[in-house]
C-alpha cells in the first residue's frame, strides 16, 4: 500500500516534488491535490510556479463541501446524505430547504419555527410594485425577477454585514418567502393582473398558487393535486451542488456582496438556456418538431450538429438523471387532473429514439431535469417563458445554502481565477497619425 501522495517529477528541472492527496467522503469523487501545492514546482528561482488550466472547470474542485453529492456514473442525488427519491416522496420543500441550508432534517419545533418565519416574511414593499411596472408587458419573466431581486436588497441594507450569523438567518427567511412573492408578480405583470398579496394560512407552494392566479374570489383555494405536483418539482430543484448558478452564488458572494446581489447574479446564470432555461428550449423545439413521425429527421439534424438536443447530457451525469425519472411519474399524476400534454409523446420517442442511438449511448447522453418539467409546466398552464422562474424559486435554497457554507468556511477568499496571458508581451503606444491608414 503507498502513501496518500503523489510525487511529480520536473522534466526541467529534474527535480521532484510530493504532493499530498485530499479526499472528501467519497474518495471516488472526492480526491484532489491542492492547486497551490503545484506553485512549488519551478523551472527557476523567479518563477511563478507552476498553474493548472482548466476552461470551464471541468476538473477543478472549488470548495469541500457537505451539502449534495452526486454519482454522475450511477445517477445517484442526495442532499446531506438523504435520496432525492426519498425526500420527494416523503417530505416537503420547506423541509428540503432547511435540510439543505442547516444540514439536519427539522424537529418538529424547528420546522414549525422555520414555516412560520418564511410564511411571514413572503410580504414585499409597496415600490416593488412601482419597479415591476417599469417593465414592458413582454419583457422576459427571468429578467424581471433577476432585476427585482438584486433591487430587494436596497430595502434591507443591514444585509449587507455577512459575517453576522442573526443578519444571514433573517435574510434566509426574507429571501425565500419573498422568493415566491417575486416570482409571482412577474406573472402577474405579463398578465395585466392586479398583483395578490401573500395569504399566510396557505402552504409555500399554495401560496405562490394563491398569488400567481387568485381572481375575483375571497380566498384561493389552491388544488392540492397541482399544490403538491408543484411541491415536489420544488423538491427536485432545490440543489444540485457546484453547477453553472451556484458558483455564480458563491463567486459573486466571495466578494462579501449582500446575498440579494449574489441570488440575483445565481438567477442570472440559472437564465442561460445552457442551465435552467433549457426548459423553456425543450418546449421551443417539441413544437418544432411537431409530431412523432418527425422524431428521427431531428435526431440525425443533431447528429449533423445542426441543432442541440435540448434537455439531454449533463456536465455530472453520464446517466439518467434520477430527477428526470421522478418528473416523468409526476407527469401521469398531473395529467389525470389537466389531460395528457400532447408533447409527452414527442418526447418520450425523442427519448426512446435517442437512447438507442451510438451518438448519444456513446457520449453518455440521457435526459436531464429539464426534459420532462417543461411538459407539466405547461398542462399546468404556465406560459413557456415562465418555466425558469419556477426552477429559481425553489432553487433559492439550494444558493443560499452554498452561500452560507462558503461564507463560514475559513479556507475561502475571493473568488479570483488566474489566467494564462497569451497577448502581445509589450510594446510603446503609437500616436494615431503613425498608425497607417
Ligand atoms: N445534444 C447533442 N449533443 C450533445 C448534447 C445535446 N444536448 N449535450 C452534449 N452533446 C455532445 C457534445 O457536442 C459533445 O460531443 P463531442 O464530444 O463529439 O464534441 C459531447 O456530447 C460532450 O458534451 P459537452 O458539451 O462537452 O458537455 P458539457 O459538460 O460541456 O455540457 C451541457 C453539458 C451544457 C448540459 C450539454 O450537455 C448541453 O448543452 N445540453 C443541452 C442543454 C441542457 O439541457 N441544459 C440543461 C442542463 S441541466 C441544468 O443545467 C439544470
Amino acid at each position: 500500500m503507498g502513501t496518500d501522495s503523489i510525487t511529480i517529477t520536473d522534466n526541467r528541472t529534474g527535480k521532484s516534488y510530493e504532493i499530498p492527496i485530499m479526499y472528501g467522503t467519497f474518495p471516488k469523487y472526492g480526491a484532489a491535490i491542492r492547486a497551490a501545492d503545484l506553485r512549488e514546482i519551478k523551472a527557476s528561482e523567479d518563477d511563478f510556479g507552476l498553474m493548472t488550466y482548466d476552461p470551464a472547470f471541468m476538473n477543478t474542485a472549488s470548495c469541500r463541501s457537505a451539502i449534495t453529492h452526486i454519482d454522475g456514473d450511477k445517477g445517484i442525488l442526495r442532499h446531506r446524505g438523504y435520496p432525492i427519491e426519498q425526500l420527494a416522496e416523503q417530505s416537503n420543500y420547506l423541509e428540503v430547504a432547511y435540510l439543505v441550508i442547516h444540514g439536519e432534517l427539522p424537529t418538529k419545533a424547528q420546522y414549525d419555527e422555520w414555516v412560520h418565519n418564511i410564511t411571514f416574511h413572503t410580504m414585499v414593499h409597496e415600490n416593488m410594485k412601482k419597479l415591476m411596472d417599469g417593465f414592458n408587458h413582454d419583457a422576459h419573466p427571468m429578467s424581471m425577477l433577476i432585476g427585482t431581486m438584486a433591487a430587494l436588497g436596497t430595502f434591507y441594507p443591514t444585509s449587507k454585514k455577512i459575517g453576522d450569523a442573526d443578519v444571514r438567518k433573517l435574510e434566509i427567511y426574507r429571501l425565500l418567502g419573498k422568493a415566491i412573492t417575486l416570482g409571482a408578480m412577474t406573472y402577474r405583470h405579463t398578465k395585466g393582473l392586479p398583483y395578490v398579496m401573500p395569504d399566510n394560512d396557505l402552504s409555500y407552494t399554495g401560496n405562490f398558487m394563491n398569488m400567481l392566479w387568485r381572481m375575483a374570489e375571497p380566498r384561493y383555494k389552491p388544488h392540492p393535486v397541482l399544490e403538491k405536483a408543484l411541491d415536489v418539482l420544488f423538491i427536485l430543484h432545490a440543489d444540485h451542488e457546484q453547477n453553472c448558478s451556484a458558483n455564480a452564488m458563491r463567486s459573486v458572494g466571495s466578494s462579501h456582496a449582500d446575498p440579494y446581489s449574489s441570488v440575483a447574479a445565481a438567477t442570472a446564470a440559472l437564465y442561460g438556456p445552457l442551465h435552467g432555461g433549457a426548459n423553456e428550449q425543450v418546449l421551443r423545439m417539441l413544437r418544432t418538431i411537431g409530431s412523432k413521425a418527425k422524431v428521427p429527421q431531428f435526431i440525425q439534424e443533431v447528429k449533423e450538429r445542426k441543432a442541440l438536443l435540448m434537455g439531454f447530457g449533463h456536465r455530472v451525469y453520464k446517466n439518467y438523471d434520477p430527477r428526470a425519472r421522478i418528473i416523468k411519474r409526476l407527469a401521469d399524476q398531473v395529467f389525470e387532473l389537466t389531460g395528457k400534454n400532447p408533447l409527452i409523446e414527442i418526447a418520450s420517442e425523442l427519448e426512446r429514439v435517442a437512447l438507442e442511438d451510438d451518438f448519444f449511448l456513446k457520449r453518455k447522453l440521457y435526459p436531464n431535469v429539464d426534459f420532462y418539467s417543461g411538459i407539466i409546466y405547461e398542462a399546468i398552464g404556465f406560459p413557456t417563458d415562465y418555466f425558469t422562474v419556477l426552477f429559481a424559486i425553489p432553487r433559492v435554497s439550494g444558493w443560499l445554502a452554498q452561500w452560507q457554507e462558503l461564507i463560514t468556511d475559513q479556507e475561502q477568499k475571493i473568488s479570483r481565477p488566474r489566467q494564462i496571458y497569451t497577448g502581445v508581451a509589450i510594446r510603446d503606444y503609437l500616436p494615431m497619425e503613425k498608425r497607417g491608414t
